[in-house]
């Protein structure tokens, strides 16, 4: 796999051809036999905050996109509230790109062929800040251990990233009562990225 670099004289545009091209293609796991489509992800290729869910749901693999469903809907809502638009001003990506069957969790297997994608439209989009929507995301990028129902709302720094797990969508529509806690993870997020953009 040929990671990008980050900075250096080269066509952001191109760039961004190719790698989608290549992950429409993508064989690296068995869950390319299944798919109706790749869903490599959605929004602002310049964005300074990205959302990182886990894979693909039935709603997203027939559209292509991600975070369509209800989940996806509560999602947009919530993203509102703080003036985040996935056609304005974010990036939506997950960490599998291909729908695993019967909305079962991607395996560690799947999760590791795939994440080479995300972690190239990372290193082009350049986010001052990666939301990990969910403990499958936030395992997979911040830590193995994370708790999210103990750990959401924090911040960790890695390179010139800085990482914030929160819970999943689906997991407040299964819970309403973690919306709260997940909107006030939002505002965080807001005053962290004002924060920032005042330092840099
Ligand atoms: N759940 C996810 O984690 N990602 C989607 O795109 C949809 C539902």
């Amino acid at each position: 796999m040929l990671f990008y670099k980050k900075d250096g004289d080269f066509n952001l545009y191109e760039l961004w051809e190719e790698l989608e091209k290549n992950c429409s293609k993508c064989v690296k796991c068995e869950l390319f036999e299944t798919r109706s489509n790749v869903v490599f992800g959605v929004g602002n290729k310049k964005a300074e905050v990205m959302f990182v869910g886990e894979g693909p749901g039935e709603n997203e693999d027939l559209r292509g996109e991600p975070f369509v469903g209800k989940a996806g809907r509560l999602l947009d809502e919530m993203l509102a509230e703080i003036n985040f638009y996935r056609d304005k001003n974010i990036y939506i990506a997950n960490i599998v790109k291909c729908r695993p069957p019967k909305n079962r969790d991607p395996s560690s297997e799947e999760q590791l062929a795939c994440i080479d994608w995300l972690r190239n439209q990372t290193l082009l989009i350049k986010p001052k800040i990666l939301v990990c929507l969910g403990r499958i995301a936030a395992q997979r990028i911040i830590k193995d251990d994370l708790k999210i129902t103990k750990e959401h709302g924090l911040f960790y720094k890695k390179g010139d990233i800085f990482f914030m797990p929160t819970f999943h969508p689906a997991a407040i529509l299964r819970d309403p009562s973690r919306k709260k806690d997940t909107l006030k993870d939002f505002l965080n997020l807001k005053k962290k990225l004002k924060e920032l953009t005042v330092i840099n």
